[in-house]
């Protein structure tokens, strides 16, 4: 029996942790024996003194035995799964998933919410009336059989510790470490069985990784956390500087996918639809070079296959088709405002963490875990980086049912635009791939 004290102690002095000692402190906080306080210093040692190759990948195995794991044995093929590390805008998986699923490749992915200035999967899929996200592994696997794509929550029984640890980790400033990062997302890609896994490792203001090293130590991390359990990953480093897409908040976002699912998206958005559907594809085997899986992509998207195929999973999870068509119609909202661009110039950056910030505030996102949000509620941008504008242009709309929404907004919409006389570099979207 180890010391939970010794333990703490030692991480804390720069030591390395055996496997036991790490397994101790994951299942003793899981089951409760081992205290908040106990486990947020422990993370904060971890946080500061930063663990190795195998402290990682320790921590992945304890996390992801911490609950049930899911056999996707039972389905034919090579399943492939997807996870983002979380931005604004970012509706890539409600394309990605039935884009994929339309070639008949099996995706079956466990998806999160939102939490601050990022958008979760979960809850831009729950603004359909009807769509229910909980079910059961065995329903889950079922759906992945007949439709090739189930989106659904972490059932209860999956990967508690994860659930558990990253609660503590969001109210004790120890998210952003790369180390508990790639534990935290391979614990719960891992146990939801797929074999082969793309990463969309975002970077940039509005992401968690900042910069291209953390990015690629992350992504390093997760390839070799996936190897050892026999698994293929690659990562895929993507730009959020600047929102994805126009529409930032949840019902928005699903029209904008839907959009994109018709052969009509935002630039950008289809942009890194396709390059990661393609990964995808390459990882199933169904094509052997990217560029012929590009063109299949983008040929799924215009000839409506990728539509049909994501209006399939909303009919099997429950949501009301109708509500599909009728989207432009169907998001209501209380006020609506433009907001106008007080200096005219080329727009410079546009910055997704206060962006994000802002449509948390109009209520499309949760500030803590109880908050309740407002599907309807966000912004629709009108303009890009690279843009130029005039003083009185419209920079976004925003929308909201709260009638302070305007107001909590504000300071983080003032902060977020840069202008110059210039036009910017453009900057690549699609950085790099480690494999
Ligand atoms: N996403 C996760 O699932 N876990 C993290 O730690 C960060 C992003």
């Amino acid at each position: 029996m180890h010391s939970v004290i010794e333990i703490i102690k030692k991480k804390r002095n720069g030591e390395v942790l055996s496997s036991e000692e790490i397994q101790c402190m994951v299942s003793g906080y899981t089951n409760g024996t081992i205290p908040d306080y106990q486990m947020a210093a422990w993370l904060m040692a971890a946080y500061l003194m930063d663990m190795n190759e195998e402290e990682t990948a320790a921590l992945t195995e304890a996390m992801m035995y911490s609950g049930d794991t899911i056999d996707l044995t039972s389905i034919p093929g090579i399943k492939v799964d997807k996870h983002s590390t979380g931005g604004v805008g970012d509706k890539t998986s409600l394309v990605l998933g039935p884009l994929v699923a339309s070639f008949g490749v099996p995706v079956a992915k466990m998806s999160g919410r939102g939490l601050g200035h990022t958008g979760g999967t979960l809850d831009k899929l729950e603004s359909i009336p009807g769509f229910k996200v909980d079910m059961s592994a065995e329903h889950f696997i079922d759906q992945v059989r007949n439709h090739q794509i189930a989106i659904c929550s972490q059932t209860k029984s999956l990967v508690p510790a994860d659930k558990k640890i990253y609660a503590l980790r969001d109210v004790t400033a120890t998210v952003d470490h790369v180390a508990l990062i790639a534990s935290s997302i391979m614990s719960k890609k891992l146990a939801c069985g797929s074999d082969a896994i793309v990463i969309d490792l975002k970077i940039g203001d509005g992401a968690f990784i900042k910069n291209i090293e953390d990015a690629k130590s992350l992504a390093t991390l997760m390839i070799k956390t996936a190897k050892r359990m026999d698994k293929s990953l690659v990562a895929v480093v993507t730009s959020m500087e600047q929102p994805l897409g126009f529409a930032i908040g949840n019902a928005l976002e699903v029209k904008e996918a839907i959009e994109t699912l018709q052969g009509h998206g935002p630039a950008d958005f289809e942009e890194v639809c396709i390059h990661l559907g393609a990964e995808m594809l390459l990882m199933s085997n169904t094509f052997q070079d990217h560029e012929s899986a590009k063109n299949a992509c983008i040929e799924k998207l215009h000839n409506g296959s990728a539509y049909s195929k994501f209006c399939e999973m909303v009919t099997a999870q429950g949501g009301e088709l109708a509500y599909i068509d009728e989207i432009e119609s169907r998001i209501k909202n209380s006020f609506s405002k433009a907001f106008l661009s007080t200096s005219s110039g080329y727009i410079h950056s546009i910055s997704a963490m206060d962006l994000g910030l802002a449509a948390m505030r109009l209520g499309a996102g949760r500030e803590t875990k109880e908050d309740t949000i407002d599907y309807n509620a966000g912004i629709m941008l009108h303009k890009k980086v690279g843009d130029f504008v005039n003083v009185g242009d419209t920079l976004a709309m925003l929308y909201t049912n709260d009638e302070h929404g305007f107001e909590k907004s504000a300071s983080h919409l003032e902060s977020a635009y840069i202008f110059d006389e210039q036009p910017p570099t453009p900057s690549p979207l699609i950085i790099t791939k480690y494999a």
